[in-house]
């Protein structure tokens, strides 16, 4: 079944990438709505040999509108979304403005896809780092139990928005013609160096995007009791997120057993040779929509553990291409 779509948020850095993956993908369209800001209003956006012109996102944009997929900031999302709902649309939305409400399903369709079927108007995509996270987990989940999570994350400068990417390019440029580097997105500099900070810091001493990665994991895999710390970290990377995993499992799995169970899953690709190279890294994974596992080995620290290495492209399978698959995913199974 083919849709009335719309795109909230459609000059952004994610936005952008619903273009591409909607036209990569054939993905079933009646029409196409561009909405941004006042700024982008009367710009145009080529789609499919066809020139868009985006509009302004206002509370009246989305009469006609079946699927609306947000991804202009949280602010945005709380204050338009409603309007979406009641004009009738699905909204499929980018930011954690609704992920921890309880009747808004939070999803990764590799892990848990019927939740979607109790949306109530909303349903929404997890935390970037979070979704590449959950679909390495899933099966070792489902097969061991996993009692305890630590993960330390390598996150790409596009994770903040097109402003992110430039910033880091911008800096690069400025460092080899001798100029100041000038940091506005980033809370350092990003270029030659790395930030162990991503969003604001909670009472806990956690910062909240860590914070995401605990509630946002238990949420979808349905496990509140699963113990999880998380240290998030800004690399200057483009693009797609990395993560290095520690897990504590119930019952013991090989590292064979592991990888079996991995190489099986849906949405997962091994890449692990224990030779040079033999991994994934960033730069390999961007645009393309499978989380890559690799550096499977045993936890040496512990006796039921396992340690690996996750990477996946963060503006596909973290933001656009998940919010995608729900939707297909729904039209298939409804
Ligand atoms: P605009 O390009 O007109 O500012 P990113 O995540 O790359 O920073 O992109 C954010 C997206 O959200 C852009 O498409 C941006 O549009 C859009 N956006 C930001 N503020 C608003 C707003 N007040 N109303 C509608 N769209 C907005």
């Amino acid at each position: 079944m083919s849709h009335h779509v719309a795109i909230a948020g459609a000059t952004g850095a994610v936005g952008r990438e619903f273009l591409k993956l909607m036209e990569n993908r054939n993905y079933p369209l009646k029409s196409l709505k561009l909405l941004a800001s006042s700024r982008s209003a009367g710009k145009k956006i080529s789609f499919m040999g066809e020139e868009l012109v985006v509009e302004e996102l206002t509370p009246q944009s989305f009469k006609g509108i079946d699927i609306a997929f947000f991804s202009a900031g949280g602010s945005n999302s709380k204050k338009f979304a409603p309007s979406a709902v009641d004009s009738g649309a699905l909204v499929i939305d980018n930011s954690s403005a609704f992920r921890m409400d309880e009747e808004v399903p939070l999803v990764v369709p590799e892990v848990n896809p019927e939740a979607a079927n109790r949306h109530q108007g909303i349903i929404a995509n997890p935390n970037c780092s979070t979704i590449q996270m959950v679909v390495a987990l899933q099966p070792l989940h489902k097969a061991a139990k996993i009692n305890r999570v630590v993960v330390s994350t390598y996150q790409a400068t596009s994770g903040a928005g097109a402003s992110g990417m430039q910033e880091l390019l911008d800096q690069v440029k400025a460092y080899h013609e001798n100029q100041p580097l000038i940091s506005k997105v980033f809370q350092k500099q990003i270029a030659f160096n790395l930030i162990p900070q991503i969003a604001d810091f909670q009472e806990n001493g956690y910062t909240t995007e860590e914070m995401k990665m605990v509630l946002e994991t238990q949420k979808i895999m349905s496990a509140p009791d699963m113990k999880i710390a998380a240290t998030c970290v800004r690399v200057p990377v483009l693009r797609s997120h990395s993560e290095s995993i520690n897990i504590e499992t119930e019952t013991k799995l090989s590292v064979e057993e592991a990888r079996k169970l991995l190489s099986e899953a849906p949405g997962i690709i091994v890449e692990d040779t224990r030779e040079d190279g033999g991994y994934p890294v960033p730069w390999d994974v961007s645009e393309t929509y499978d989380t890559y596992v690799g550096r499977i080995r045993e936890d040496i620290s512990t006796t039921n553990g396992l340690a690996f290495w996750v990477v996946a492209d963060q503006l596909y399978k973290g933001a656009a291409l998940n919010a995608l698959q729900i939707s297909e995913w729904l039209n298939s199974h409804s």
